[in-house]
């Protein structure tokens, strides 16, 4: 077991783990952060993911020891706080638009949703294509993603 600490949705947090355990698994079972979901362990079908730095990522597939002390992780928990508000725009588009049906796919959607449009942002574009859309490949066995779409393009004009 070894220490290993990092910043987890704005504090600084330690854990006391085995080097080969997965992020999700620190996130879930040892610090209770349940937000972030397992849906295959394999980095296929998105359900954890997770913000590292700003940019998603899909913590089942990293062991806490690839993790730096500096780095910040934001889970659906955190997402709020990174715009100083109640809901984040895409939480409160998801709201507007009934998204989700189970709910279990849906923080990982939200949370690659707010990756894809900040980095449309920081490419300096304003408008949301398709293919920006395309490359968001998280999976949703209930198939609500003509909802999600329509959900991530209304949120996008209130992080322009
Ligand atoms: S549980 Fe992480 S990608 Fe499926
Ligand atoms: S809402 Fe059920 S899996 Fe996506």
């Amino acid at each position: 077991m070894t220490n290993y600490s990092f910043i987890l949705n704005g504090t600084s947090v330690t854990v006391d783990v085995d080097d080969n355990v997965r992020l999700l698994w620190v996130l879930r079972d040892v610090l209770g952060v349940t937000g972030p979901k397992y849906g295959c362990g394999l980095d296929v079908c998105k359900a954890c993911t997770c913000h590292i730095n700003g940019q998603a990522f899909n913590p089942c597939s990293v062991t806490v020891s690839e993790i730096k002390s500096t780095d910040e992780i934001t889970t659906i928990e955190g997402l709020a706080g990174t715009v100083d508000a109640d809901l984040h725009p895409m939480q409160q588009a998801w709201l507007d638009g009934d998204v989700a049906q189970c709910g279990y796919c849906q923080p990982g959607q939200i949370m690659a949703a707010v990756a894809t449009v900040n980095k449309v942002k920081s490419e300096g574009r304003t408008i949301i294509t398709d293919d920006d859309l395309d490359g968001i490949r998280n999976i949703c066995r209930c198939g609500t993603y003509v909802r999600i779409r329509a959900a991530i393009r209304a949120a996008a004009e209130n992080m322009m």
